[in-house]
């Protein structure tokens, strides 16, 4: 297949990195999507959320002429050899993915199949649907249509904030599907896997690892829930090493070291949020529960993660005895550095909690400037000074890198209180004590 025609269905977070990537690789890509305005927005190089490095490349590959929006159907999807399927598959009932964009998604693209098309589904979708969406689309297909489409799964693992590098830099690429599907979506990959592009890395060796439908579906949702179960450990060895006297910060990069375990996702914390790992954890949970197993492993990562937001308030209490008309104040609101996103984000379970306490709170955030109305009534702060002022606590949740710059004297003048609360451990805890605050941490 050469020079393949590729469109992209649902230009959402992954479908706009998977669009935006695919055509600096030199691909003809036609992003599609139902709602106009969202297609007319790409289409003019604006993106509607942030993520570092996308709104550049997105002009770039838009002035290449390799990337159109479009949304309408037939301008995207006729002719069209490869069509990735990027909906969103928020949480439904009972924990099971919803996965409804997906069907809507299949019944936009049935009548425009043809033999040799080959679907990608990018979509985080539960164990077996790669075999619904070809029965979906089967369905959607006029009675006399039979064209011999295949069905792939290419699971994404891009991380929000780094999700440019993680598509064009990735540890590995995994394909599931048969051979006649799975050829022609690995070509498109070809430049990856070789660093063969503009912005190559000659020291990156992506693996290509080619599977069967559902082991392609199980890897990304076991890939997160492993992450997911790590920091949770690291968080529990961290509650742990309060109880005994001993460092996290000296005891869990020494676990890393061994490289069988690797310090990656190996930090305590005040947990783990966004849009994923809850997400796929609890569906990979309902899955075990529909055959009849209990995933106690990953019950316990979700419950960890839990009691670890909680530390935050405990420590406040403790410290401050009654939170009741005390001013608080958070550093970070994303749910983690790099995004905006603010979804499952632990500062708004945090300021939820301290809300409910009676606490006054300021926050502030390099690029997240507005709440959700039910926390309207938190003072959004122009920096982190301005967010201390006459603070009791301090207490740091994302940790922006900018946050490491924090001058101590000056944030210690701005408080009334003495009460630092570093929730990452990454404040140099030596210079704000000599500044004269208690500085408190987690797992230490
Ligand atoms: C995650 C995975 O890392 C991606 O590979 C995957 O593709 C993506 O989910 C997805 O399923 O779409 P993401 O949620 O963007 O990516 O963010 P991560 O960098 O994985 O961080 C998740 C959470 O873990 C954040 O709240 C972060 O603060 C927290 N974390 C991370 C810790 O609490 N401690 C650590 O040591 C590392």
């Amino acid at each position: 297949m050469s020079n393949p025609k590729v469109a992209v269905i649902g230009t959402g977070y992954v479908g706009s990195v998977t669009a935006s990537c695919l055509a600096l690789l030199g691909h003809q890509v036609c992003g599609f999507d139902s709602d106009a305005t969202r297609a007319d927005q790409l289409a003019a190089g604006q993106l509607p959320f942030y993520e570092p490095g996308l709104a550049e490349l997105l002009r770039e590959t838009l002035a290449s002429g390799n990337l159109r929006f479009t949304d309408d159907p037939r301008q995207a999807l006729e002719d069209v050899d490869v069509v990735f399927l990027c909906v969103g598959t928020p949480t439904g009932a009972g924990g099971n993915p919803d996965l409804a964009q997906l069907a809507s998604a299949a019944w936009t693209l049935a009548p425009y199949l043809r033999d040799g098309t080959v679907v990608v589904n990018k979509s985080t979708v539960p164990v077996g649907s790669a075999d619904w969406v070809r029965t979906l689309l089967e369905e959607a297909l006029p009675r006399n249509a039979a064209p011999a489409f295949h069905v792939v799964s290419n699971p994404e693992f891009l991380r929000e904030g780094s999700a440019i590098e993680d598509f064009l830099y990735p540890d590995r690429i995994v394909l599931g599907g048969d051979g006649d599907g799975v050829g022609p979506v690995a070509a498109l990959y070809v430049p990856i896997v070789t660093q063969a592009f503009p912005r190559a890395r000659t020291e990156v060796v992506p693996q290509l690892i080619t599977t069967d439908l559902a082991s392609a579906e199980m890897i990304k949702y076991a890939a997160n829930a492993f992450l997911a179960m790590k920091i949770s450990f690291a968080n529990e060895v961290a509650n742990l090493c309060e109880l005994v006297g001993a460092d996290a910060r000296q005891v869990l990069p020494a676990i890393g070291a061994d490289r069988r375990i690797g310090t990656a996702f190996l930090s305590a914390g005040v947990g783990w949020g966004g849009s994923c790992f809850g997400k796929d954890v609890t569906a990979l949970i309902a899955t075990g529960h529909d055959y009849g197993y209990s995933p106690d492993l990953l019950r316990a990562s979700i419950e960890v993660n839990k009691l670890q937001r909680a530390v935050v308030i405990r420590k406040l209490q403790r410290e401050l005895k009654i939170l009741k008309g005390r001013r608080v104040a958070i550093l970070g609101l994303s749910f983690k550095p790099g995004t905006d996103d603010l979804r499952d984000a632990p500062a708004i379970d945090v300021a939820h909690r301290l809300i409910a306490a009676g606490a006054v709170v300021s926050a502030y955030d390099p690029i997240v400037k507005q709440l959700p109305p039910d926390l309207a009534g938190v003072r959004i702060a122009s920096d982190p000074y301005d967010a201390a002022h006459r603070a009791n606590a301090v207490v740091l949740i994302t940790e922006w890198p900018e946050f490491t710059g924090l001058e101590p004297a000056r944030l210690a003048g701005a408080m009334s209180g003495d009460l630092l609360l570093d929730g990452r451990n990454v404040l140099p805890d030596a210079e704000f004590r000599a500044a004269g605050l208690r500085v408190l941490g987690v797992g230490w």
